[in-house]
C-alpha cells in the first residue's frame, strides 16, 4: 500500500534502541513524577508517565512538563479497564453486596482516621478514550498498556503516529496475545512485581511465577519478540540474570521509588527502610486487584476478606488511605514494593541516573 502521506515514519523504539534497555517504570498514583522521567531518559532509559489515574487534561500537563524539562524520549503508560468484565468479577464473588461488606469490615479503621466510608462508588474508566485520543493527536515514543490487550486498531493508531506500543502481561498466554495484536514490545511482569500485577481480567488469581522462570517461558514462546523483564529487579546482578534468560532490558519500580525525583511519600520512603517489615505480599485489600504490597496491620488484617471488586475499592479506600498517609500511620496505607525491595536498600536517595547507570554498566561488564 502506498503511504499518502510523504513523511518518513518514524522508527519505532524498541528496547535495543536504548543506550541502556532500563524502563523506569509508570507508578500512577504518584511516584513517578516528570523530574524521574526526564532523569532516566537522559541516563539513557526510558521512563513512562502513569497517566492510570489521570484524565486526558492531567496526561496531557504530565507530558508537556517533562518535555519542558527534557527532550529526551518518554512513554505514558494507560490502564485499560472494562466495564463488562469488572462487573462479570463483582458478579461472580456474589455481586454490589461485597463490596458493602468490605466497606463494614473496614470501617472500624475508617472512623478511627475520622473518614466515612461511601460503599459502592461508580466504576470509573479514569477517561482512558480521551486519553488515547489525545496520544494519537500529540505522540510520544512509547504507549504502554496494563490491565487488557488493546484492539488492534488502537495499536495501529498509535503506531501510524510513530509510536512504539507496548503490552504488560503477567503470563505466556497474554504475551502471545500481545503479539497478535501488533505490540511493538512486551513488559513481561512476574509475580514480583511491585504494585498491580497486570492480568487482563479482575477475576483471576494470579499465578506465583519468579521473573527468571517467566522470561525464560516467553522467550521460549516468542523467539523473535523483543521484551523487558518486571519484577524484583532490584540489584545488576538481578539485571544481568534476566538478560541472561533471555530478556532485552528490564523495567523497574521499586528500585526508582526512594530515587530523590520520585514523588513517593515520606511514610512510603521510610518503611522501604524500615526493618519493621519483613514480608512484601498481592493483595486485593486495597483496590480489588492483586497488587504487591509491603504487609502491614491492614494488609494482615483484610487480604483474606478483599473481593476482586476492582476499581471499587480503590475508590472505596482511597480516602481512607490519604487520611492514613497525612496521619504518618504506614499501618493503614498501600506500601506498594517488589519481591525485593530489600535489596534495593543500596540505592536509597542515589539520583535516579546514578540507579539507571549502575544497574544497566555492572549487570553488562559482568556478562563480559
Ligand atoms: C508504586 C508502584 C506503582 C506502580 N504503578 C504502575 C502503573 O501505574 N502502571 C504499570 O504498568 N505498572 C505499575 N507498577 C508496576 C511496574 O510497572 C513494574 O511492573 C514493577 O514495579 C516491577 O517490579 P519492581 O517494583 O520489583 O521493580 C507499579 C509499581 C509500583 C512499585
Amino acid at each position: 500500500m502506498t503511504r499518502v502521506d510523504s513523511r518518513p515514519a518514524r522508527a519505532r523504539l524498541l528496547p535495543s534502541h536504548l543506550r541502556r534497555a532500563v524502563i523506569g517504570a509508570p507508578m500512577a498514583g504518584g511516584p513517578t513524577t516528570p523530574e524521574l522521567i526526564a532523569a532516566v531518559g537522559e541516563a539513557g532509559g526510558i521512563a513512562m508517565i502513569g497517566s492510570g489515574y489521570l484524565d486526558a487534561a492531567g496526561t496531557r500537563a504530565e507530558m508537556a512538563r517533562v518535555r519542558e524539562l527534557t527532550d529526551a524520549p518518554f512513554g505514558v503508560n494507560v490502564f485499560l479497564l472494562d466495564r463488562a468484565d469488572s462487573d462479570a468479577a463483582l458478579s461472580a464473588a456474589g455481586g454490589p453486596g461485597v463490596v458493602a461488606e468490605f466497606a463494614a469490615a473496614i470501617g472500624p479503621v475508617a472512623q478511627r482516621l475520622g473518614v466515612a466510608l461511601t460503599p459502592g462508588p461508580e466504576f470509573t474508566d479514569f477517561d482512558q478514550d480521551a486519553t488515547l485520543d489525545a496520544l494519537v493527536e500529540d505522540p510520544v515514543a512509547v504507549v504502554s498498556f496494563t490491565f487488557g490487550i488493546p484492539d488492534p486498531g488502537v495499536v495501529r493508531a498509535l503506531q501510524d503516529v510513530g509510536s512504539a506500543v507496548v503490552v504488560t502481561v503477567a503470563g505466556v498466554a497474554d504475551a502471545r496475545r500481545a503479539v497478535e495484536v501488533g505490540a511493538d514490545w512486551l513488559s513481561v511482569q512476574s509475580a514480583e512485581a511491585g504494585g498491580h500485577r497486570s492480568t487482563t481480567t479482575v477475576g483471576e488469581e494470579p499465578d506465583d511465577i519468579t521473573t527468571l522462570a517467566l522470561v525464560r517461558a516467553v522467550r521460549e514462546e516468542l523467539p523473535e519478540t523483543e521484551f523487558v523483564a518486571a519484577g524484583g529487579i532490584s540489584t545488576p546482578e538481578d539485571v544481568a540474570a534476566v538478560l541472561a534468560a533471555g530478556a532485552d532490558g528490564v523495567q523497574v519500580g521499586t528500585v526508582l521509588l526512594r530515587t530523590p525525583e520520585a514523588g513517593t511519600s515520606a511514610l512510603h520512603r521510610a518503611a522501604l527502610g524500615d526493618p519493621r517489615f519483613t514480608e512484601s505480599r498481592p493483595t486485593r485489600c486495597y483496590t480489588g486487584r492483586f497488587a504487591r504490597s509491603l504487609v502491614n496491620e491492614f494488609v494482615d488484617e483484610f487480604d483474606a476478606a478483599a473481593p476482586p471488586a476492582y476499581p471499587h475499592l480503590h475508590l472505596l479506600t482511597g480516602p481512607m488511605r490519604k487520611a492514613a498517609a497525612q496521619a504518618g500511620d504506614p499501618e493503614v496505607p498501600p506500601l506498594w514494593a517488589g519481591s525485593r525491595w530489600r535489596e534495593a536498600d543500596a540505592y536509597a536517595d542515589r539520583p535516579a541516573a546514578e540507579v539507571v547507570a549502575d544497574l544497566w554498566d555492572r549487570a553488562v561488564q559482568q556478562r563480559g
